[in-house]
């Protein structure tokens, strides 16, 4: 029955001194599909996103990677099962070019960094890789650039470069398109769809039309507990999904993100994108 997802919480818990921030939640990522977790400001996305990735440990509940107990496995173990997050495990090296930041997570990736250096073939391997990996995120014509020296969306493009070096079977992206502007946002979200053609990717983001346009699955998060889900058709027409975004105030991104967007409040702002 577990086979179907590749990632499944049940009962998941996380108190802080009291506070209930992550309450009861069961949520279950389908292998192959592009999941979103969604929700207000303060919902408990970012402390179920730590949780997955070990960053926090649950105060109950239980994490299935697989079908296996994750719960008490730590955060590099997962990655070295499959499931990396984004602007984790890969940091990028600003003074580094970006091929060279490319072949660092190849070289992680291998775990033989000591012993490869030795071999003229291996590293031949590694930069062919390397560069196929580039030219699939589209900065193939960037490869002798300094990491520093990219455009904002470049970056992010080559974060996901050097997390797709790690080879992973799913992959956590969280807010991928925060604090970009429009053009950056569809080539990053053109860079996600494609990347998750042979994989699953569960993501937290705050653009709706990002959301929309990519996710397989919504999970809507409230008060640290699932309010609905489902595909957008669905959760969009759910009148408790416009009233939790229309509770709060200050969570709507999506306005500095769609300049196009000149709704100021955050009703307004849910309805032109629900
Ligand atoms: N380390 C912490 N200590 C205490 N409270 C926290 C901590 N981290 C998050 N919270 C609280 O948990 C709730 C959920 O936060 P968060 O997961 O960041 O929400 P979201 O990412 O959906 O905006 C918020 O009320 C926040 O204040
Ligand atoms: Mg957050």
């Amino acid at each position: 029955m577990s086979q179907d997802y590749i990632l499944e919480t049940r009962n998941l818990i996380k108190e802080f001194k009291g506070f209930t921030a992550v309450d009861d939640v069961n949520l279950k990522v389908k292998r192959g599909t592009i999941h979103a977790l969604i929700g207000p400001n303060g919902a408990g996305k970012t402390t179920v996103f730590n949780l997955l990735t070990k960053f926090l440990n649950p105060t109950r509940g239980q994490l299935l990677y697989n079908g296996k107990d994750i719960t008490r496995a730590d955060s590099a173990t997962i990655a070295r099962m499959g499931m990396v997050r984004s602007f984790q495990i890969s940091a990028v090296f600003p003074h580094l070019t970006v091929l060279e930041n490319v072949r660092v997570a190849l070289q992680q990736k291998r775990n033989d960094s000591f012993f490869f250096w030795r071999s003229e073939k291996k590293l031949d391997e590694m930069n062919d890789r390397a560069i196929e990996l580039l030219d699939s995120v589209g900065l193939k014509e960037f490869a002798s650039a300094r990491a520093v020296d990219l455009p904002y969306g470049r970056k992010r493009s080559l974060e996901i470069a050097t997390t797709l070096a790690l080879d992973p079977e799913l992959l956590l992206l969280d807010e991928p398109t925060q604090g970009m502007g429009h053009e950056d946002v569809s080539v990053v979200s053109d860079l996600i769809k494609e990347v998750g053609k042979n994989r699953t990717i569960l993501m937290v983001e705050h653009n709706l039309n990002v959301v929309a346009d990519l996710s397989d699955t919504i999970t809507v998060l409230q008060r640290g507990a699932i309010l609905t889900e489902g595909d957008y058709a669905t959760v969009s027409a759910d009148p408790r999904v416009r009233e939790a975004y229309m509770g709060v105030e200050a969570d709507q991104p999506a306005n500095d993100e769609e300049p196009q967007d000149t709704t100021p409040t955050a009703p307004a702002a849910a309805e032109a994108s629900l």
